[in-house]
Parts: C-alpha cells; sequence; structure tokens
C-alpha cells in the first residue's frame, strides 16, 4: 500500500474528510450502530476507495452484501477445509486449543463440553499418528479425514450429561461438505487473497457454521502473517460487518487487531453494539464511527469512548450520520458518510459486473489444486502398482534361490556320494591288487613244485 492512502469517508459540515491509516495509532477501523444506522453503507465505501487505491482487501460476506466489488468471489462452499488443519510451524496442540475454543464458543459450549471437544481433537491427532502434539509442524503431518473426528466424538468415553446436548449442538458440523471432504490438505490463501476478495458464507447452513468458518480462515491468515513475517507498508485490509459473531477472548480477531499492524494489515470491523468488543479494543482503535445508539447503556459506552454527551448518538436519526474519531486528534466531529450510490465508479462497477466471471479466479484455482490432488492420486496407485509388483518378483526370486539351494544340497550330496564310492572302489582295487599279489605267489609256488 502507498503511504498516501487517503480513503474518502464523507462530510463534515460541508468539509471532505478523509482517513488516512498510515497517521492514525494503527490501521484499524471500527464502526458501531443500530440497526438501519448505516455500517454496512460505510464499509461499501470504503472498499470502493480500497479498491480505487488497488489496496487487497478480503472481506467476509455473511450476508451477500458486498458481490458486486469483488475481483475474486470466493466460493469457498465450493472448497475443502479440515478445520483441525495444523499448518507449518503450528503446533497440533495449539490448535486443538485454538478450534476447541472457536467451537466453543460459536456454539455456546460449556466449559466441560469444550474439554470433551478438546480431548477428542487430541484423541483424533493421536489417531491421524501425531507421537508429539506439542512438536510444531515441519510438513510432515498427514490427517485422517475430518469424518473420523465425528466418530471419535460420538464415541466419547466422557460419562456426562452435557454430552447428548453437545453432540445435538455442533453435529451440523458434520453436514458441512467444505469441512466433510476435507483430507490433510487444504486451500491455501494465495488462492483467497487477490485484489479484492469477498468471501461468501451465506450458503452454509447457520450462523454458527458461518461463524466457524470464518474463524478458521482467519486463524489460518494470522499463520500465513507470521511466516511472510514483518511489513512497514499496509498492503491488506480485513472487513467483518457484524462482527459480534466473532469476538470472544482469545479469538482470531482480537489477535489481529493487536498483532496485524507489524505485519502491514489492518482490520476494519462493523458491529451493532460498541459492548461486543473490549474497551481496551475500542480504546485501541485506531479510528471509530459511531452511528445512531438507542440504548442507553451503549449509548453511556460509547460517550466515554468518544467524550461527547450520550444523547448525540441517541439523537442521530440519519442514515450514515454519526460521529468519528481519529487517534491523531483530540475531537470527536460529526459525519455523513456519502453512500457508494454517490460515489463515481460504483455505476461502474455494478454495470461490469458478471459473478461467473468474478468467481473465475478462485473456481480455476480449485480446479487447479482438484488436478494436483488427482496427479498425485493416480502416482501413488501407480507406485503402488509397481510397488505389487516388485513385491511379487521378490517372492519369484526367493521362491527360485529356495529351488537352487535345494539343488545344490542334493549335487553335493551325490558328490559326497560319489566319493564315498570312489573310496570304496580304490580300497576294493588295493584288496584286488592284494588278492593278485597273494595269487601270484600261490602261482610261483605251484611252478616251483611242479619244477621238483
Ligand atoms: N451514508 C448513507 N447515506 C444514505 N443512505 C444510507 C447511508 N447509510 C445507510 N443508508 C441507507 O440506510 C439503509 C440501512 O443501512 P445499512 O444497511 O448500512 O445499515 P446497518 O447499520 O448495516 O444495519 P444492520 O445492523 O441492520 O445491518 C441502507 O439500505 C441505505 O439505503
Ligand atoms: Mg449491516
Amino acid at each position: 500500500m502507498t503511504k498516501e492512502l487517503s480513503v474518502y469517508l464523507g462530510t463534515s459540515n460541508k468539509n471532505k474528510v478523509f482517513w488516512n491509516p498510515k497517521q492514525e495509532k494503527n490501521p484499524h477501523l471500527i464502526t458501531v450502530g443500530g440497526s438501519g444506522s448505516g455500517k454496512t453503507e460505510t464499509l461499501k465505501a470504503i472498499m470502493l476507495e480500497l479498491k480505487k487505491s488497488k489496496i487487497n482487501s478480503i472481506i467476509l460476506d455473511f450476508h451477500n452484501d458486498f458481490k458486486v466489488f469483488a475481483d475474486n468471489l470466493v466460493q469457498i462452499d465450493k472448497a475443502t477445509l479440515h478445520p483441525l488443519e495444523v499448518q507449518i510451524n503450528e503446533k497440533p496442540l495449539d490448535v486443538c486449543y485454538k478450534v476447541s475454543k472457536m467451537i466453543a464458543s460459536v456454539f455456546s459450549l460449556g466449559d466441560v463440553q469444550e474439554a470433551i471437544i478438546r480431548e477428542a481433537i487430541k484423541a483424533f491427532y493421536l489417531k491421524s499418528g501425531i507421537k508429539d502434539i506439542k512438536k510444531a509442524n515441519n510438513g510432515d503431518i498427514e490427517l485422517l479425514p475430518f469424518s473420523f473426528f465425528r466418530d471419535i466424538i460420538f464415541d466419547t468415553p466422557i460419562k456426562n450429561q452435557g454430552v447428548p446436548k453437545l453432540l445435538a449442538k455442533i453435529s451440523v458440523l458434520f453436514d458441512v461438505d467444505l469441512f466433510m471432504e476435507a483430507d490433510g490438505t487444504s486451500l491455501s490463501l494465495d488462492t483467497i487473497i487477490k485484489n479484492l476478495s469477498v468471501i461468501e458464507l451465506l450458503d452454509f447452513p447457520t450462523d454458527e457454521v458461518k461463524a466457524l468458518v470464518a474463524d478458521l480462515l482467519l486463524k489460518k491468515l494470522v499463520n500465513f502473517l507470521y511466516i511472510k513475517g514483518k511489513c512497514e507498508d499496509y498492503w491488506l485490509y480485513i472487513i467483518i460487518d457484524e462482527a459480534h459473531r466473532m469476538m470472544y477472548p482469545g479469538s482470531p480477531v482480537e489477535l489481529l487487531l493487536r498483532e496485524s499492524r507489524k505485519y502491514g494489515v489492518g482490520i476494519i470491523l462493523a458491529s451493532q453494539r460498541p459492548t461486543d468488543f473490549s474497551e481496551t479494543i475500542l480504546a485501541n482503535a485506531g479510528t471509530i464511527i459511531a452511528f445512531q445508539e438507542s440504548l442507553d447503556k451503549d449509548a453511556v459506552f460509547l460517550s466515554k469512548q468518544l467524550r461527547i454527551p450520550k444523547v448525540n448518538f441517541q439523537k442521530l436519526k440519519t442514515a450514515g450520520l454519526g460521529y468519528y474519531l481519529f487517534s491523531s486528534k483530540d475531537e470527536t466531529e460529526q459525519i455523513q458518510i456519502t453512500p457508494v450510490k454517490d460515489r463515481k465508479e460504483y455505476k461502474e462497477i455494478v454495470k461490469n459486473f458478471d459473478e461467473e466471471e468474478r468467481a473465475d479466479y478462485f473456481n480455476k484455482e480449485l480446479r487447479r489444486i482438484k488436478k494436483e490432488k488427482d496427479k498425485y492420486k493416480a502416482l501413488e496407485v501407480s507406485n503402488q502398482d509397481q510397488e505389487n509388483e516388485i513385491k511379487k518378483l521378490e517372492k519369484e526370486i526367493s521362491k527360485l534361490n529356495a529351488e537352487i539351494e535345494r539343488k545344490e544340497y542334493s549335487i553335493k550330496k551325490t558328490e559326497a556320494e560319489s566319493k564315498e564310492k570312489q573310496k570304496e572302489i580304490i580300497k576294493l582295487s588295493h584288496e584286488n591288487d592284494k588278492l593278485d599279489e597273494k595269487l601270484g605267489m600261490r602261482d610261483k609256488k605251484i611252478e616251483k613244485l611242479e619244477k621238483k
């Protein structure tokens, strides 16, 4: 991202307001406000500006609100994603804690239920042949398909009254092809990050599954950033509307808010209730835009954060009218966000939108990955065939060797026998000679006698 990135937000007392992330203490922006107050529209406006400035962005789209902006429409339900995937440099035990926490949070599980999930994940890793779950993956981990996890969790030896409820709650996971068709390998972030990527989450069965898919993707992203390394320039924005689904202590979103700046990544979040964010998160956000909040409790919370009276938030009646606070400025000021329809490039974007074409990059990548997997599988099969052929030949060779040994033995035996026989012949011929000698002597005697 260029240092001059300047995002046009709207007007304040007829002056144009620009958001310059580099000037703030971090690149993150949080927007809050009641239903219909203008949050989604604000995100759209920011996306349009990021697109114009050619900054990469990823949006987790729960409602099909942002499709039209996509350069890369990620129809993620067509892919596969192993929820228990251990990425390079990740430790299986860490994944075990993170994923059990995610599942517990999205399905509102209790501590015991979370512990059952945790133990089942450990058992799954063991069954996958991982000997040391505290050792980081250096590339040799091969997981069993996720369907094995279902068998493990459904056969949990733990007897607790929470178990049937737990199984009922999470069983939806085992109806999701994205997970169930996943083997050890999984989609890569290079397939996802391309200009403006919209990740379509609408087609998953429940809100919980959508949140879990989003969480898993963010977890992948965090790891991807760690491997990619630190970066001074902001090169990527992650945008999450209705972020309340994904805010819990230790969530990937929280981690990203704390750490992604160092990796050149900004986060933009929208949520109806300011209390979805902890005070620390709000106090540390580089930029806050707050719209109408009628709930007293929420207005009080905002009043504290933006340092203006709570009635200011309660009195707001127009969509897109709110207050903004930049960390670089002391004063909170009013703002009217300029909606996308009033921005020049929007009409062009809508006119040129072609869903199939926008989904082409991701779907092509999926097809390429599938082809490679098939090739690999075919190679494995032909390797197996060759191994079988070799085994067959080895068997034949060992049979022949045994035959040779048997023959050699019988030759040796015959040789030994013939030696014995020769010895006997020699002995007999000796005896013969002796007899001949004796006969000679007798003949001589007879001769002598006859002469006499
Ligand atoms: N800045 C704006 N200028 C003009 N109209 C706006 C503006 N922002 C929002 N609106 C109008 O108000 C409607 C509701 O806004 P939006 O969908 O952004 O609300 P929201 O805060 O996201 O609500 P929810 O929490 O229910 O998702 C929009 O359909 C749009 O017509
Ligand atoms: Mg909205």
